[in-house]
């Protein structure tokens, strides 16, 4: 059954989300029972191939979150706006949130920062009645201008602006806030000044949610180790043995066997020849 704002506002235990970016994606996360789904921009990185999210499309978004959905249609799904679809002007991200929702089944979106103009984006968003996720702390899309891949929020001024640009978008309206790699003590203060959830990647355990890229958890992305990540399967070492064990059967002709393939009568082939 999926779960409603108010029922993951109010959940008892942690919140869990996964990433999925696909049909079988989605099913594995709605059947291992997670809270929410995020069809994150996390896409570019560990699906596309890209070096960052910065080239992900709202047509790519669109397209795979369609994909999930149909593998997970009882789960609460949350897509990420790409870069660049909500920068523009509020019309152009009310227009591109409206799209999502409608041509995905999406339950909410999430977009990143809490800059005047992302602020009113998530207010005018939310009073017509599209769910807003928040996101601070470190922000792929912009990372360049945070200067790097980089932890956030660790001195006064990095502390302060995350606080209260977390703040600030609950104000706005934004039903949860995603704090991804700022320091745990930091991430703790602020869960406990919001009164929506926190769902924290790479900001320890005192946020009200954890949130992690399903490519990391499966080892299906095996990019360099990640602190914030921890590896529950090797599905990538798995993928790779079991399509050389495919390869050396082929070569000795040991797949198909006779099991694999069909047989016709002997008098339709005896016309044959
Ligand atoms: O794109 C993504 O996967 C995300 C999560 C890491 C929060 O934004
Ligand atoms: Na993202």
């Amino acid at each position: 059954m999926k779960r409603s704002i108010p029922e993951l506002q109010h959940s008892a235990q942690p919140l869990v989300m996964v990433t999925a970016y696909d049909y079988p994606g989605g099913k594995h996360a709605q059947a291992a029972g997670v809270d929410l789904i995020l069809v994150g921009d996390s896409l570019g990185n560990v699906v596309l191939g890209y070096d960052s999210t910065a080239p992900v499309t709202l047509g790519d978004m669109i397209h795979h979150a369609r994909a999930v959905r149909r593998g997970a249609p009882d789960t609460f799904m949350v897509v990420d706006l790409p870069f660049g679809t909500y920068h523009t002007g509020v019309q152009d991200a009310m227009r591109n949130a409206v799209r999502v929702i409608q041509e995905t089944g999406a339950d909410a979106i999430k977009m990143e920062g809490a800059t005047p103009e992302i602020l009113q984006v998530v207010q005018t968003l939310t009073r017509n009645g599209i769910p807003v996720m928040g996101h601070v702390g470190l922000m792929p899309q912009t990372a360049t201008a945070q200067g790097g891949l980089r932890v956030q929020g660790k001195d006064d001024a990095g502390a302060r602006a995350t606080l209260d640009g977390a703040l600030a978008l609950e104000d706005a309206g934004a039903f949860s806030v995603v704090l991804e790699a700022i320091p745990a003590r930091l991430a703790k203060l602020i869960s406990e000044r919001l009164t929506v959830p926190t769902i924290g990647i790479g900001a320890g355990v005192n946020c009200d949610g954890q949130v992690l890229v399903t490519h990391d958890l499966l080892g299906i992305y095996e990019g360099e180790e990640k602190k914030i990540a921890r590896r529950y399967a090797e599905l990538g070492r798995a993928a790779r043995e079991a399509i050389a064990a495919y390869a050396a059967d082929v070569r000795a002709r040991e797949f198909p066997t006779r099991d694999n393939a069909f047989v016709m009568k002997d008098d339709v082939l005896d016309k044959l020849y």
